[in-house]
């Protein structure tokens, strides 16, 4: 029985195989309209989501499966002192796979280790979101062609953003990429990701202004402000509107820059880049639902 916590947990050639699945899935989803019949998946959600959970949800739902689960952890037994372990001991008797997001990182870790059924991590804390990073790998893989050969620039959140994290971790296990990291100096990239750049060689700058590095880039990560992850109210209401990427900046992007975001935005880029055809995150989250669609069948042995 296989989890998926963290995205290293498949080698670039499962990747490469689940994505050819998620391709095809898109190319003819009827010929997977019944794949999970009979099969349940729980999704158990002890912190908001939109994207994640519905995803998840759908994805199911479109290959013949059904769904059971909460999206507030005050609507479970957990209001009541329940443990994860115990949770997904009980889930596993009524599931036969599980997303599970919760605000602890290593949450869903612990889950895993007294699961009976595959658990997938849907978002920790400030830690993982490894969905979210097959999500943005198939969207680079399939707007750009391959996944390496670029310059991406993360720009933001990257203390508390998980999927800038995750991202991260997937992408250094590809070729010649360039990381140019671009955040106000309390909320850079962490130490330990830098510490790992550098102990494998790979180039990255880190910056503050989006504008003098917007020519560079390749493909442009934007991530929201964490509110949630915020010690204090005050701190967030001066970064949060740190950077506001709109038609005035672009003008200096390439032309075939990706503009890509997690979603969900607050107002980090004005609507009015809706419309650029380098805005490429509601596509983004379309490719949410084919990878996940693939990921369950993966994890249920179903491919
Ligand atoms: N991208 C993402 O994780 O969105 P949700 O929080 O809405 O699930």
């Amino acid at each position: 029985m296989r989890h998926l916590m963290s995205p290293l947990d498949f080698t670039t050639q499962e990747l490469d195989k689940l994505f050819d699945l998620a391709g095809d899935i898109e190319r003819n989803p009827g010929k997977y309209a019944h794949a999970c019949d009979g099969k349940i998946l729980a999704t158990c959600f002890y912190e908001p989501s939109t994207r994640t959970r519905l995803s998840f949800e759908s994805a199911m739902t479109r290959l013949g499966g059904r769904v059971i689960g909460f999206s507030d952890a005050n609507s479970s037994s957990a209001a009541k002192g329940e443990s994860v372990s115990d949770t997904i001991r009980v889930i596993s008797c009524y599931a036969d796979i599980c997303a599970m997001r919760h605000p602890k990182e290593g949450a869903p870790m612990v889950a895993a280790e007294r699961s009976g059924i595959p658990v997938i991590n849907a978002g920790d804390g400030g830690h993982q979101h490894p969905t979210q990073t097959l999500t943005d790998l198939l969207t680079i893989r399939s707007l750009k062609g391959s996944l390496g050969g670029f310059t991406i620039g993360l720009c933001g959140d990257l203390k508390f953003g998980r999927t800038v994290h995750s991202l991260i971790h997937a992408l250094i296990r590809y070729d010649n990429i360039r990381y140019l990291f671009i955040s106000p100096e309390e909320l850079r990239v962490p130490d330990y990701i830098t510490d790992m750049l550098r102990g494998r060689g790979i180039p990255f700058r880190e910056v503050i202004r989006l504008e003098d590095v917007m020519p560079d880039l390749d493909l442009l990560y934007m991530t929201r402000v964490q509110k949630e992850r915020f010690f204090n109210e005050e701190d967030y209401v001066r970064l949060k509107d740190f950077y506001i990427l709109d038609a005035q900046k672009l003008a200096r992007a390439k032309d075939d820059m990706l503009i890509l975001h997690p979603l969900p935005r607050v107002n980090e880029i004005s609507v009015e880049v809706d419309d650029d055809p380098r805005a490429a995150y509601f596509k983004q989250a379309q490719y949410g639902v084919y990878v996940r669609m693939a990921l369950i069948l993966t994890l249920l042995e179903l491919a």
